[in-house]
């Protein structure tokens, strides 16, 4: 059995920024009371003409660059995203071509927020069994056009970036390896965040359109609710399994959905606010990109370092969640 590690990093936030105090404008809202009840203060929006497949090919040629590797030395893609570029085929087969891979496996896997951790774990099987030496993991949504601007409860939240993993083979005896993958899911909650136009249940319509059943729809309490308790498990899982006790853990990053989500899961382990890693006021929240973005933007910034015991966390619709114990 081998093990993988952590071989490069990279992420990419799109230039334009909307503000809350755009959003002000657009809805009845305010930049107070969206910063007390999420922590967000701008996220980044795509440009015309920007789709999703060209923010991860950002994202993962800084990945690839970080990690010392060509797009040749890549044998599988795996991207998670809800708002891929298009229903069919996968982004995945888009960013293939842009990077100019060999025609590697590469598909899309859709676990909302929790794309990236299911992403991660797919590509640790992978390398464990000697399948492959080289996979990239790319969370990356385009979701502000997916948002009803005039549904204030939703549209404050979400914005777009991309966030890339290559994960290689390890060393023998290398340490900085991917401890355990935890994966979940609870369907049935899957109507608690959905998008519900569009697809084969409900193909688009007249109907979708004038009810804007083509965006997306949330029960915000029972989500805040649920986030708090499958994030709080998914770490107690991942601790117990590896025997590691809290204060061994040098970082936490959590899925940046609400501030006081990650502070309530943060509270049951008494676990220092000073040693989770929160980005949200920055991007909002960002679905699968949003862990490998925070990520980055936590390294780059000197806060998580080679050789650190780091702790990811995710809840998304499905409901979906997980956790990735990791030595970076
Ligand atoms: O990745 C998963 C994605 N989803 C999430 O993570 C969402 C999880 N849920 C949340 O983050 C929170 O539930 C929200 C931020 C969406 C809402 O915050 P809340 O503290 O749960 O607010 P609430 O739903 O309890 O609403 C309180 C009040 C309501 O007014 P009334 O009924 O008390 O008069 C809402 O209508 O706040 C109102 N409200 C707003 N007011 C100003 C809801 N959205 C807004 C808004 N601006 N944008």
């Amino acid at each position: 059995m081998f093990r993988s590690r952590v071989s490069g990093i990279g992420s990419y936030l799109p230039e334009k920024v909307l503000t809350n105090q755009d959003l002000e404008k657009m809805v009845e809202t305010s930049d107070q009371w969206i910063v007390e009840r999420t922590g967000i203060e701008r996220r980044h929006i795509a440009a015309e003409g920007e789709a999703t497949s060209d923010l991860c090919l950002q994202a993962s040629r800084r990945a690839l660059e970080d990690a010392g590797l060509k797009p040749e030395d890549i044998d599988m893609i795996v991207v998670g995203t809800v708002s891929g570029d298009r229903q069919m085929p996968s982004t995945a087969c888009y960013l293939q071509s842009k990077l100019g891979c060999r025609n590697i496996v590469a598909f899309d896997l859709n676990a909302a927020c929790s794309g990236f951790i299911y992403g991660v774990s797919i590509a640790d099987q992978f390398i464990r069994t000697g399948m492959y030496k080289n996979v990239l993991v790319v969370g990356a949504e385009v979701l502000h056009r997916f948002v009803n601007y005039q549904d204030r409860e939703t549209c404050i939240l979400f914005g777009d970036a991309a966030g890339a993993w290559v994960l290689s083979r390890a060393q023998d005896g290398d340490k900085q390896v991917i401890a355990s993958t935890h994966l979940h899911a609870d369907g049935d909650l899957a109507d608690l965040l959905t998008l519900p136009g569009g697809g084969s249940a409900m193909p688009q319509s007249q109907y979708v359109i004038d009810n804007k059943l083509n965006y997306v729809s949330m029960r915000g309490r029972e989500i805040f609710k649920n986030a708090v308790r499958t994030m709080a498990l998914c770490c107690k899982e991942a601790l117990e399994h590896n025997q590691v006790p809290p204060e061994n853990v040098d970082w936490i990053v959590p899925h940046q959905a609400n501030k006081r989500i990650i502070e309530a899961v943060a509270d049951q382990f008494k676990f220092p606010m000073e040693r989770v890693i929160v980005y949200l006021q920055e991007t909002g929240n960002t679905s699968a990109a949003s862990i490998p973005v925070a990520f980055d933007w936590a390294v780059k910034n000197g806060k998580i370092k080679r050789g650190q015991t780091i702790l990811l966390t995710a809840f998304g619709a499905g409901l979906t969640s997980g956790s990735i114990l990791l030595r970076y």
